[in-house]
């Protein structure tokens, strides 16, 4: 009887043998190797679109910008490999256009590349005003551009000139974003780097988001993990319910559309009570693996909880991720660390601005690199 028993366990081990392996096996693979990565240099996104990020032509590394390698080679792979013509690509804030440029040259390279522009014509809908601000001429010289306009004028001949090779693709749309009308198309990616105040926000959000394709599309916040503009956060952090959370990369966060948004949910964003802001805030503050994202993800809260409660509220917020993050805070050698956190002191130290001059991003071009 024994003898019995013991050969039914070896039976039974050679049977189950094959089960556990396969299962250490899955738990292999969904392990992420660890990579070491530079603060603020993490790619981390959902296994389906990591693949995206590949090599670009030179042309696309080389057009001025203020975006990431890896932004522009995941924005590449999306035209390329993601993008199957079921809506627009809409490129929003595109300043010389490498975002565009990107999207142009990946969507070249998309083997249904004739079918959808049999569809869609110019499948690439651009955004930008083209005036010169303040900081712009700093980028035009750094980057040795053939642009002398001054702050307040037009720096659109230049943008043409970089996007010209991909031009029959591109419906450009120069003008204030504020006056853009409706689509009367889906739309499948959405790259917007135009939120820079709140009200551009919810009018971006109520421009496109309602021609999502659930399911399918993407949206790519461009200054989601950038440490102000805390409107970006709450406002896609109040859809939760509608989005997943694909994964990062440079600044950027990508979300795909799960299900539709209802018009009352959208128009809701504009009027989030505090506490549920602050909720929201704290939940955008966990979206990144890297814990430098996550500092500045605390300092864009602590703009919100100076708008929301004052300013003590905020300066006893500002101490406290000071004391939580300590190794951001001891990492004097990057620039871009030290940046943020001396704007954060700066923006506590000075009044208010008055409730429409909130938010516009006059730092945006003498943001460092880390
Ligand atoms: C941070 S920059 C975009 C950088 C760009 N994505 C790149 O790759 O370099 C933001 C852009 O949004 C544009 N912008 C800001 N407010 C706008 C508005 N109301 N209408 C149209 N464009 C606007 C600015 O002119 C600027 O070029």
């Amino acid at each position: 009887m024994a003898l019995l028993d013991r050969a039914k366990r070896l039976l039974w081990n050679i049977a189950a043998a094959p089960e556990r392996t396969d299962r250490q096996a899955a738990a292999a693979v969904a392990i992420e190797p660890l990579m070491p990565a530079r603060p603020l240099q993490l790619t981390r996104l959902d296994a389906a679109f990591a693949t995206l990020v590949g090599p670009i032509p030179a042309s696309c590394r080389d057009t001025p910008s203020m975006i990431s390698l890896p932004e522009k080679q995941f924005l590449f792979g999306l035209a390329s490999r993601y993008y199957a013509g079921k809506g627009l690509i809409v490129d929003a804030g595109i300043f010389l256009g490498a975002s565009t440029r990107c999207f142009g040259e990946g969507l070249r390279s998309n083997p249904r590349q004739e079918d959808i522009v049999r569809a869609l014509p110019r499948p690439i809908v651009s955004y930008e005003r083209a005036i010169v601000n303040p900081n712009m001429p700093r980028f035009f010289r750094k980057h040795g551009l053939p642009v002398s306009a001054a702050p307040g004028e037009s720096f659109e001949a230049e943008l043409r000139r970089l996007i010209e090779p991909v031009k029959e693709l591109v419906d450009l749309r120069i003008g204030d974003f504020m006056d853009a009308p409706e689509l009367d198309r889906p739309v499948e990616i959405l790259f917007l780097d135009i939120l820079k105040s709140s009200a551009l926000s919810l009018r971006a959000f109520r421009l496109f988001y309602p021609r999502l394709i659930p399911g399918h599309s993407l949206v790519v916040h461009q200054d989601y993990f950038f440490e102000e503009l805390p409107w970006i956060k709450t406002h896609q952090e109040g859809l939760a319910n509608y989005f997943d959370f694909v994964g990062e990369v440079g600044s950027s966060a990508v979300f795909r559309c799960r299900k539709a948004v209802p018009r009352p949910v959208l128009d809701g964003l504009d009027d989030l009570p505090p506490a549920e802001q602050l909720r929201l805030a704290s939940i955008a503050l966990h979206r990144s693996a890297d814990p430098a994202r996550r500092f500045f993800m605390a300092v864009s809260k602590m703009r919100l909880i100076r708008k929301l409660q004052g300013r003590a509220a905020a300066r006893a917020y500002l101490e406290s991720i000071k004391a939580e993050f300590p190794e951001q805070v001891a990492q004097t050698d990057n620039r871009r660390l030290v940046y943020a956190l001396r704007r954060a002191e700066e923006f506590l130290a000075r009044k208010p601005k008055k409730a429409h001059k909130e938010g516009t991003r006059t730092a945006e071009q003498r943001v460092p690199s880390a």
